[in-house]
């Protein structure tokens, strides 16, 4: 069969072919614990409900515009206003099929062929693989002092002319790691001084631990007007925990969203109205479902840690947000593909490999599960892995027998 050349470069998503192999695996009567997944497992908050019933009713769900209804405008820039104290116009916002089609067709936007995208290791799985659907080129930047925290000379060092565009993912997926203001002010006014637009992906800025402040990009920006190539990246799946909403949203100048309103047009066309009026609701109601998922979070992000804390050769840097950890497990294998894979065949525990997100020996440890299966998680691992464990571990009253060394 002949497929594209750039098809050819494109692999499938990590997480989600996991999130698959997690529903065959239960499906299958297998007591799995899914520590892989991206998707909190509170309810979607009720203001969202209440909003569709009404136009779910009227049995008339129609076409909207393709950088989204005006409500939903206005409600992004609410959101703009009360995070990050900016007031921007309805053309300086395109609502999209997720915060991933808004950093998708934003790069759609800016690459031409052979141009450069850097952003740091390690990154979400999506970036190298957008970038190469433009036929540029993901330049990843791994902190060179060992850290998840980049420092600009990590970024700067990698900058060359074929430099087009910075992204920043900050609480970053997968190290949980929340990004200095220092680090944040220098790379905005690095970016300005080079002209290179920069996407800031904010998709987890309120879900952050230990009393942090929210960090505001537009603060250490110089110039805002519409020449500015900032570009902020948000959506309602993470924060309101409603993923299959597939709600995300851009702001950045008038010029580049009305390309990404024309490019978005002809891709899918605007958002579901029913999904949008949703998303306006969860922006517009009661804020306190986001505190409880914080919150919830934050207490596993704890547990999580001290059970990792228990398990020697495991070594973990505590996530700043999110809802995940990158912990190194080097000392166990080199290879984490080799090492989920054992992981899931048997003690039946899903993890992302590290080297998806751009570190070998590292593996995703997602904690937006029950306190349970955070738990009865990194039991299991630390049965599996650690030689010194006893021969037999029981779930439920399944025994597994270690027949490896
Ligand atoms: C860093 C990052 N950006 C963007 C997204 C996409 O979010 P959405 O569900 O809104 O497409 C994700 C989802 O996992 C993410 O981790």
């Amino acid at each position: 069969m002949s497929i594209s050349q750039i098809a050819r470069t494109i692999s499938e998503s990590a997480t989600l072919k996991l999130n698959e192999k997690a529903a065959i695996l239960r499906a299958k009567g297998d007591p799995v614990i899914h520590l892989g997944g991206g998707e909190p497992k509170s309810t979607v908050p009720v203001d969202a409900i209440l909003a569709t019933t009404g136009l779910l009713s009227s049995a008339e769900i129609r076409y909207t515009p393709a950088d989204g209804t005006v409500e939903m405008k206005k409600a992004i820039i609410r959101y703009t206003e009360e995070y990050y104290r900016r007031l921007v116009s309805p053309e300086n916002v395109i609502a999209s099929g997720g915060a991933k089609q808004a950093v998708m067709v934003a790069l759609q936007a800016i690459l031409n062929p052979q141009e450069e995208v850097i952003f740091p290791s390690p990154y979400w799985v999506s970036y190298p693989e957008m970038v190469k659907l433009c036929q540029a080129i993901p330049v990843p930047a791994l902190p060179e002092d060992g850290t998840f925290y980049p420092r600009l000379q990590d970024i700067e060092e990698k900058v060359g002319t074929y430099t087009k565009a910075v992204i920043i993912n900050s609480p970053n997926n997968p190290s949980g790691a929340m990004y200095s203001e220092e680090f944040i002010a220098e790379v905005v006014d690095f970016c300005e001084k080079r002209d290179l637009y920069l996407i800031m992906d904010d998709i987890y800025h309120r879900l952050i631990f230990d009393n942090r402040k929210q960090i505001n990009c537009y603060d250490y920006a110089h110039d805002l007007s519409e020449n500015s190539k900032l570009i902020v990246i948000n959506g309602v799946s993470k924060q309101y925990a409603m993923t299959g909403y597939r709600i995300g949203w851009a702001v950045a100048n008038k010029r580049l969203i009305e390309v990404m309103a024309n490019i978005q047009g002809h891709q899918t066309s605007g958002p579901s109205v029913l999904l949008q009026k949703a998303a306006v609701g969860a922006i517009n109601g009661i804020q306190s479902s986001v505190e409880n998922l914080r919150l919830t979070l934050e207490n596993n992000r704890n547990l999580m840690i001290d059970y990792l804390d228990s398990f020697d050769g495991v070594k973990v840097t505590k996530p700043d947000g999110t809802f995940y950890c990158f912990a190194d497990f080097n000392t166990y294998s080199k290879d984490s593909t080799k090492l989920a894979e054992f992981l899931i065949e048997k003690v039946q525990v899903v993890t992302v490999p590290g080297v998806e997100f751009g570190m070998e020996g590292f593996l995703r440890l997602s904690y937006c599960g029950s306190v349970k299966d955070i738990k009865d998680g990194v039991e299991r691992m630390k049965w599996a892995l650690d030689m010194n464990s006893p021969n037999e571990l029981y779930i439920g009253d399944r025994k597994l027998v270690r027949d490896w060394t």
